[in-house]
């Protein structure tokens, strides 16, 4: 595994590569590498002859008062789990390599940025989509990888790929979870003794609204109270618990299908987001 800090020498390796006409996949990430990372990864190994992935935590899409500084930083595990994984490049540049002097261009997903996380973190999708923008055209991957655990963010990327032609594969990949449920994330990390119990129940609120949702007895307006009320009891501040059309993250109604159900909500100091997508003429899982 090639470990690469700089621009050019990204620049080179990918030069190389695609002069023998290789097939190049993509996973950006912030790090503090889990096993839903290692998913993405082990996907990308299964489309492409190389892999790259990036850690970069990205400085544009925290917003004042939040985790930049205490984001957890673990590049030496990180690079072991990659060596394990047998990827052929980790690209881990510095701040001043990323955004340079005097950097002053963003991209914004105008519609979808803000609603959701967007409506509680304003800015944050605009630095999702300019950093992803900017690492595409550095790796200029055949295909790139997200997980759906981060839904919205996933939707933004396919619409800027879609809307800036980047000539790039957008694929998903479902969601690692621990055995109760929690999604995995590295903001797991921050949660301590009986909060991390608790955390489970976030995921139990989208089954339980999902189960909900299916039986079609009562009002989508209804289901969203109930489990902000759920929520709430169980000790969190809720932030968000939105039944939504699945295209296009728009409120849902009795019309629609495809389904996602999102939510954020707080315990204590730790923001969790999580979100169960399905289609109403299935059962199970609909992926994204
Ligand atoms: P990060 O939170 O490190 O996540 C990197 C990728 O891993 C994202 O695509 C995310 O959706 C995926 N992921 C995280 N937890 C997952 C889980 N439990 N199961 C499956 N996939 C999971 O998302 C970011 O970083 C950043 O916003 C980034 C896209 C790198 C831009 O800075």
């Amino acid at each position: 595994m090639q470990v690469i800090n700089s621009i050019n020498e990204l620049r080179a390796a990918v030069k190389d590569w695609r002069s023998f006409g290789e097939r190049i996949a993509f996973v950006p990430t912030m790090g503090n590498l889990h096993a839903g990372h290692l998913k993405l990864v082990y996907a990308a190994k299964q489309d492409a002859q190389r892999v790259i992935v990036s850690i970069f935590v990205n400085p544009t899409q925290f917003g004042p008062g939040e985790d930049f500084a205490a984001y957890p930083r673990t590049e030496a595990e990180d690079r072991q789990k990659l060596l394990d994984a047998d990827i052929d490049a980790l690209f881990l540049p510095g701040e001043a390599e990323m955004y340079g002097e005097n950097s002053q261009t963003v991209i914004s997903v105008k519609g979808l940025s803000n609603l959701h996380c967007g409506a509680f973190r304003p800015g944050h999708f605009d630095g999702v989509a300019t950093v992803v923008g900017k690492l595409f055209n550095l790796v200029q991957p055949d295909a790139a990888f997200f997980g759906q655990k981060d839904f919205q963010q996933l939707m933004i990327i396919r619409t800027m790929v879609n809307d800036l032609n980047f000539p790039v594969e957008i694929k998903s990949v479902a969601t690692e979870r621990e055995v109760d449920g929690l999604a995995m994330s590295s903001r797991n990390g921050y949660l301590i003794g009986e909060q991390r119990k608790t955390a489970a129940k976030l995921y139990q609120a989208l089954c339980k609204a999902r189960a909900d949702v299916l039986m079609g007895n009562k009002s989508y307006a209804t289901i969203e109270n109930e489990a902000l009320s759920f929520l709430q009891s169980a000790g969190f501040k809720p932030d968000y618990f939105n039944i939504c059309n699945a295209d296009d993250l728009q409120q849902a109604d009795n019309k629609d299908v495809n389904l996602v159900i999102l939510t954020a909500a707080r315990l204590a100091n730790t923001r969790l987001i999580d979100n169960i997508a399905f289609s109403k003429t299935r059962t199970g899982c609909c992926n994204y």
